[in-house]
């Protein structure tokens, strides 16, 4: 049983691909992470965040690099991630993996922009989350100040529709929904109110 969660940065995909994991005892993968990995191997390298020779080395060896949690959260390693992820390369080296952590039994949830689309299009289960640009914004600086960033609003939105930008546009795995995803848009929900519908709409599946 697979559930892919698919969307727009801050959107609530880690959220609610969460909670699905835990309603359901399922596996969780926020391949997210996978690609800001490569971005921070990238900036603290000093090299050149295109090198797309660098990056895919970076890629393909990831397990051998260590971070700390909170250095990949920051929105310019955000911005970095969006970058490599445009690297046909990059997203190969990354394929693998992903496509086995989702085989993993009873089940897995994975959140990002391309699951439903490439990762796993078999998927049993495919949400497209969704919400304003502003609302996401907002739910970032939250989430950036509880940490002790120091960021405005106005930053924050720009780097989020610089971001959806590239993903949307880019060549190789855009985000994009899948044709037989179902759309939840968190604009107006509350955290629960979002949960409780990604649950109802899994568990009518499963
Ligand atoms: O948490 P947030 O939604 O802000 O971003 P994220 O899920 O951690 O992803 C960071 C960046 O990685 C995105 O902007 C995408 O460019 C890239 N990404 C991707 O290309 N494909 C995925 N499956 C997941 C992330």
């Amino acid at each position: 049983m697979i559930i892919a969660v698919d969307g727009p940065a801050a959107a609530g995909k880690g959220t609610i691909a969460r909670a699905l994991a835990q309603h359901f005892s399922y596996h969780h993968l926020d391949t997210g992470t996978l690609y800001r990995r490569v971005g921070l191997e990238l900036l603290k390298s000093d090299g050149d965040i295109h090198d797309s020779r660098v990056a895919t080395a970076i890629a393909r060896n990831l397990h051998a690099y260590a971070w700390l949690d909170y250095e990949l959260r920051t929105e310019a390693v955000g911005a970095a991630a969006s970058i490599v992820a445009g690297i046909p390369e990059v997203r190969a080296a990354l394929l693998d993996f992903q496509r086995n952590f989702a085989e993993q039994q009873p089940g897995a949830v994975l959140d990002g922009r391309d699951i439903g689309t490439v990762v796993c299009p078999h998927a049993e289960v495919k949400l497209f989350v969704t919400a304003s640009p502003e609302v996401r914004a907002k739910r970032r600086l939250a989430e950036l100040q509880e940490s002790g960033a120091d960021v405005s609003f106005e930053a924050i939105l720009h780097d989020i529709l610089q971001r959806d930008e590239r993903d949307r546009n880019r060549a190789v795995a855009p985000l994009a929904c899948a044709a037989d995803a179902v759309i939840i848009d968190t604009s107006e929900l509350t955290t629960d109110e979002a949960i409780a519908a990604a649950i109802r709409t899994a568990g009518s599946v499963r």
